[in-house]
């Protein structure tokens, strides 16, 4: 079924230059930049967004590597978005990802580890709603 994600390029691959060469295998996957925009989260927001990893032992560095530089954030439609997302990205341990991923090509470690996309629906729809409002989405 037709779908909606989250993606977030994180700031090692902003720093690295390569928005246009990760849009672009979205785009070559068949999913669709139905919303986007580059921000420089603030701790809270960072904390607000990963909140499900909060007791977690890497929420701290999460944090602080999400507000190091700007981000760029896009929701993403298409056919199992989710999914399809999930295997362009590769493992979240860019150690672990297969060749030819995202992760595998661009990220070094598993914090500056590139992009973040949703794992689940509800996930998704949490993740959209935290910084797209419906009227800045546009799907046909
Ligand atoms: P992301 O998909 O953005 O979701 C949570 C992030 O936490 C994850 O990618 C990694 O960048 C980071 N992280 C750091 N250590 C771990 C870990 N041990 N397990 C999962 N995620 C981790």
């Amino acid at each position: 079924a037709a779908e909606r994600t989250l993606s977030i390029i994180k700031p090692d691959a902003v720093a690295k230059n390569v928005i246009g060469q990760i849009y672009a295998r979205f785009e070559a996957a068949g999913l669709k930049i139905i919303a986007a925009r580059m921000t420089h989260l603030s701790k809270n927001e960072a904390e607000q967004f990963y909140a499900v990893h909060k007791d977690r032992p890497f929420f701290k560095d999460l944090v602080d590597f999400m507000v190091s530089g700007p981000v760029m954030i896009q929701v993403l439609e298409g056919e199992n978005a989710i999914a399809k997302n999930r295997e362009l990205m590769g493992a979240t341990d860019p150690k672990k990802a297969e060749k030819g991923t995202i992760r595998a090509d661009f990220a070094d470690s598993i914090d500056a580890n590139a992009v973040h996309g949703s794992d689940a629906p509800e996930a998704a729809t949490i993740e959209i709603a935290c910084f797209f409002p419906a009227l800045s989405i546009y799907s046909r």
